[in-house]
């Protein structure tokens, strides 16, 4: 049985293609060694779609950071410590089907369906300016960035307007920039300073809300602490914080990847145009073609196991990778194809099992009205100009900061 090689620092990973040429590199790697050591990093990377879909709901591993030989505790007595501990993915399995319960029932299906109007307002507030725009304009910050956090915000009771509504976005991207392992010390600490920004402000409109409850989840929260004492004021903190954090990033990613796509396939956002059914099959085919970023998903070994002939230690870090899941051929036929029309029952984007994506019915809705507001907006000879992108890169993830497209053609 083969374990962990000693050295692998030519690792692809490591390689400036993974950043450049990801899609090619990685499926390199399935083919050749699907659990693969990087020793930099000290991760397994995972790309067959059958060890990804099986992972997220595996005995063998968790995704608690705990459960890492490396894990390296936040600065004591800080939020991110608190939030590590208590949080979704730290809690006790218990604890946290019960902080799920309490938040889930805001974003059941037929919840999120009542949102369709706040969403397509909220749309149509960014859409307005830029219908009968021209030259070239940057549809992350005037479209894609700046929705999905109007959104949550509404939902959860964060005042939506002007530089709070900014910092608010900035706080949330800065808190997620820091969760990879790899992330260098500097993003890490200042990962845990706007965590810690974000507990004084949603602290402070917790109790605000218990002084004059309104029509949110905050104040939903507050008031179901009251009734029943179930939600301690930490907890209403760290939902809010996990719902702004895990939502807005992630469903400005999805935005732009859409817009990406359909703009680099005119065949298929004609088809699209012609034919709006096609939306919500759109939407899982853009998580499919496009989602995931750098490594992928972290699981964490509970105990020694085999997987494909490698042995895996307790205590090692997995990265599950949705680039290699999603373009394995054995599952999806002709997989770097972009096809709108194809069959994405098996796309795995928002994860599976206990810990499945709690906003994936409202980021779905999301990205649905982002896509059918950009086509009213979107002239028919709309390009998107690849030599005014702009990335930004850590380690091994890389970032779009912009999305130039010529209004013109
Ligand atoms: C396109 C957008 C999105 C994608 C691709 C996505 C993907 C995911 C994935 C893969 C997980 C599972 C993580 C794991 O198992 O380690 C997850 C969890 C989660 N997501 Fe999303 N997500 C998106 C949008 C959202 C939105 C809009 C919200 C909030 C309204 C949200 C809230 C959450 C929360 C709270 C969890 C943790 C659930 C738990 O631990 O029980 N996500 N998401």
């Amino acid at each position: 049985m083969a374990s962990a090689p000693a050295a692998t620092a030519s690792s692809p990973v490591l390689s400036p293609e993974f950043l450049t040429d990801n899609h090619r590199v990685v499926a390199e790697l399935r083919q050749r060694d699907p659990v693969h050591w990087v020793t930099d990093l000290r991760f397994w990377l995972l790309t067959r779609y059958d060890d990804v879909r099986q992972l997220f709901t595996d005995p063998n591993c968790t995704p608690d950071p705990h459960a890492w030989e490396h894990y390296a505790p936040p600065t004591a007595g800080s939020w991110k410590a608190l939030i590590e501990s208590k949080g979704l993915f730290g809690a006790s399995p218990a604890e946290h089907a019960r902080l799920r319960q309490l938040v889930s029932l805001a974003l059941t299906p037929r919840a999120v369906k009542r949102m369709e109007w706040q969403v397509r307002e909220v749309v149509e507030q960014f859409s307005e300016p830029l219908r009968g725009r021209t030259g070239v304009v940057d549809l992350i910050d005037e479209f894609t960035n700046p929705i999905p956090n109007a959104v949550i915000s509404r939902i959860t009771g964060i005042p939506p307007k002007g530089d709070d509504d900014r910092r608010f976005r900035e706080l949330a991207q800065l808190t997620i920039r820091g969760f990879p392992s790899f992330a260098p010390e500097d993003v890490k600490r200042e990962s845990e300073q706007a965590s810690d920004e974000m507990r004084d402000w949603v602290s402070s409109m917790a109790d605000e809300r218990r002084r004059a409850p309104r029509a949110d989840l905050v104040s939903d929260l507050v008031q179901a602490q009251e009734a029943g004492d179930r939600m301690s004021n930490d907890e209403i903190v760290m939902m809010i914080s996990a719902l702004v954090t895990a939502g807005s990033e992630t469903t400005m990613l999805g935005g732009t990847f859409a817009l990406r796509s359909l703009l680099r396939h005119p065949d298929e956002l004609a088809k699209l145009r012609a034919n709006r059914q096609l939306l919500d099959n759109t939407v899982m085919e853009v998580l499919r073609y496009d989602f995931g970023v750098g490594g992928g998903l972290p699981r964490y070994a509970l105990r020694d196991f085999e997987l494909r002939g490698k042995q895996i230690r307790k205590g090692q870090q997995l990265q599950l990778s949705f680039q290699g899941a999603h373009r394995d051929p054995s599952v999806f036929r002709d997989p770097d194809r972009f096809d709108i029309e194809r069959d994405t029952k098996n796309v795995i984007s928002f994860g599976r099992g206990p810990h499945f994506c709690l906003g994936a019915n409202l980021a779905k809705q999301e990205m649905r009205c982002m896509i059918d507001g950009a086509l009213g907006f979107l002239p028919p000879g709309a390009s998107l100009r690849e030599d005014l992108v702009r990335w930004s890169e850590m380690v091994i993830m890389r970032r779009m900061e912009n999305l130039p497209v010529a209004f013109d053609g």
